[in-house]
C-alpha cells in the first residue's frame, strides 16, 4: 500500500481579520512547525485578505497555506474573483474548492470546478476537491450516486497521471458545523469509495490520492477518524479556529 502523508487542514471559513490571523499564528505555529516530513502535513486555509499574512508567518516553517476558492480564468472582468496565479503570489501552495458552502450558497457547480482543478493542479497549487452528500440524500441512499457524481465531474479535466496530486475532502453536508460527526466506519467507508472512483481511472492514482474526511472534527473524535484506513487527513472548521484545539488534531495524526 502507498505510504500517504496526512493532510491536516485548517479551513477558516469567513473567520478572523488579519490581527486575529496574527494571533493565531503567533500561538499555533511553535505547536506545529517543523514537524518533517514524517509528520502530517498542515495547511491553513485563511480568508483571502490575511492569506499574505499567513503565508508570510508561515514561510520556512513546513506549514501550507492554500485559498479558499479560486476562479478557472487567468484574469479579466470577473469582478470579486481571485486567480491561480494570484494565490501563488499571494504564498499560497493550495486552494479548496467545491466546498459544500460554495455549492450551497454560491453556485458552485460541478462543471465549473471541472475547469477549476486542473488550472489549480497546472499552476502548482495542491487542489483539495470537496464533496460529499446532504442529509436527505443519505437517507434516500444515494450517497455514493452523489459522490461520483462530484468525484468524476471534479477531476474529469485532470489527466491520469496526475490524479494522484489531487487532495479529496470527503465532507457530508450534514456532519459540517453540526457537531454531528460520522462515525469512523461511515467516513471509512464513503472516503474507500471516493478512492475506488480514483481507482477505477488509474490503479497508481487510487493508492497515491490523499482523502481527508471532514465535519465536526474535534480533538476528541480525531484520533479514531484518523486511524482509519482510507482516511488520509482532516479538513476542519470550528475546531480550526481555535490554535490549541488545532494542534491537538494536528498531534492526533
Ligand atoms: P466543521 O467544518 O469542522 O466546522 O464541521 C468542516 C468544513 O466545513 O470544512
Amino acid at each position: 500500500m502507498a505510504d500517504r502523508r496526512p493532510l491536516i487542514a485548517a479551513n477558516w471559513k469567513m473567520n478572523k481579520t488579519i490581527g486575529e490571523a496574527r494571533s493565531f499564528c503567533d500561538e499555533l505555529l511553535p505547536e506545529v512547525e517543523d514537524r518533517g516530513e514524517e509528520a502530517a502535513e498542515v495547511f491553513i486555509c485563511p480568508p483571502f485578505l490575511s492569506l499574505p499574512l499567513v503565508a508570510q508567518l508561515c514561510a520556512g516553517t513546513g506549514i501550507g497555506v492554500a485559498g479558499q476558492n479560486m476562479y478557472f480564468e487567468e484574469s479579466g472582468a470577473f469582478t470579486g474573483e481571485v486567480s491561480a496565479a494570484m494565490l501563488l503570489d499571494a504564498g499560497a501552495t493550495g486552494v479548496v474548492l467545491g466546498h459544500s458552502e460554495r455549492r450551497q450558497f454560491f453556485g458552485e457547480t460541478d462543471e465549473a470546478l471541472a475547469r477549476k482543478v486542473p488550472v489549480a493542479l497546472d499552476a502548482g497549487l495542491l487542489p483539495i476537491l470537496c464533496v460529499g452528500e446532504s442529509d436527505e440524500e443519505r437517507e434516500r441512499d444515494e450517497t455514493d450516486q452523489v459522490l461520483r457524481r462530484q468525484v468524476e465531474a471534479g477531476l474529469s479535466g485532470v489527466p491520469d497521471d496526475r490524479l494522484g496530486g489531487v487532495v479529496v475532502a470527503y465532507e457530508p453536508i450534514w456532519a459540517i458545523g453540526t457537531g454531528k460527526t460520522a462515525t469512523a466506519e461511515q467516513a471509512d467507508d464513503a472516503c474507500g469509495f471516493i478512492r475506488s472512483l480514483v481507482a477505477a481511472r488509474d490503479t497508481g492514482a487510487g493508492e497515491l490520492v490523499r482523502i481527508q474526511y471532514g465535519g465536526s472534527v474535534k480533538p476528541a473524535n480525531a484520533e479514531e477518524l484518523l486511524g482509519q484506513t482510507e482516511i488520509d487527513g482532516a479538513l476542519v472548521g470550528g475546531a480550526a479556529l481555535d490554535p490549541e484545539d488545532f494542534a491537538a488534531i494536528v498531534a492526533a495524526a
